[in-house]
């Protein structure tokens, strides 16, 4: 599994940004962040210029408090500052909002908060998120890493099935 992810983080840091034949609107292939415990995350880039690699240890349908995520991506935009946008979907209506700080500039939370544009970012670590239960059904996710100017550090939308 380690081994699978270190592959396919490294795939998708490479991978060109456009193959061949297939023109505007071809979009970024869907990963499986992951797959266990009768919980699936599927996400696909939604930033036209470049994909990014992700995936969760160990995910359960009960989210443990000290969830361990790998990320990787190459950064567009400096992040002296950086935000996350969530919204939660089912069936189409909006059921959350959520925007949360990841990097500010007095309270870095992450190793790679105040990285520069250009530069690659790998983390492997906990997110120390609260303890939560995932009801059951089918969730679409869209999410968006932005930095202090509003410009997109990375996009993506995902589907969460929980079973
Ligand atoms: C992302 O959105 C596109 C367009 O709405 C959709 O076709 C695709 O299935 C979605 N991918 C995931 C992983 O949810
Ligand atoms: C989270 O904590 C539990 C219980 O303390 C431990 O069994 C598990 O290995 C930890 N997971 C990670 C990813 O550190
Ligand atoms: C934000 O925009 C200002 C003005 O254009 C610029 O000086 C600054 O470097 C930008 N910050 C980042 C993090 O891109
Ligand atoms: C979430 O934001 C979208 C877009 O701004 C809005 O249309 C939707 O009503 C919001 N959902 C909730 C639950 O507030």
């Amino acid at each position: 599994m380690k081994g699978f992810t270190a592959a396919l983080l490294v795939w998708a840091l490479i991978s060109p940004s456009s193959g061949g034949g297939g023109g505007v609107g071809e979009t970024w292939p869907t990963h499986v962040a992951c797959r266990d415990g009768g919980l699936e995350v599927l996400y696909q880039s939604c930033d036209p210029l470049q994909d990014f690699g992700f995936s969760v240890e160990q995910c359960y349908k009960q989210l443990k408090p000290n969830l361990s995520i790998r990320f990787g991506i190459i950064l567009r935009e400096d992040i002296n500052k950086l935000f996350l946008d969530v919204s939660l979907l089912t069936q189409g209506s909006s059921i959350l909002n959520l925007s949360y700080p990841v990097c500010e500039e007095d309270f870095p939370r992450f190793s790679f908060c105040g990285r520069k544009k250009g530069e690659q970012i790998y983390y492997a670590g906990p997110l120390n998120n609260p303890r939560f239960d995932i009801p059951e059904g089918k969730y679409q996710v869209l999410l968006e890493l932005y930095n202090e100017n509003r410009s997109t550090v990375a996009c993506a939308n995902a589907t969460v099935i929980c079973s």
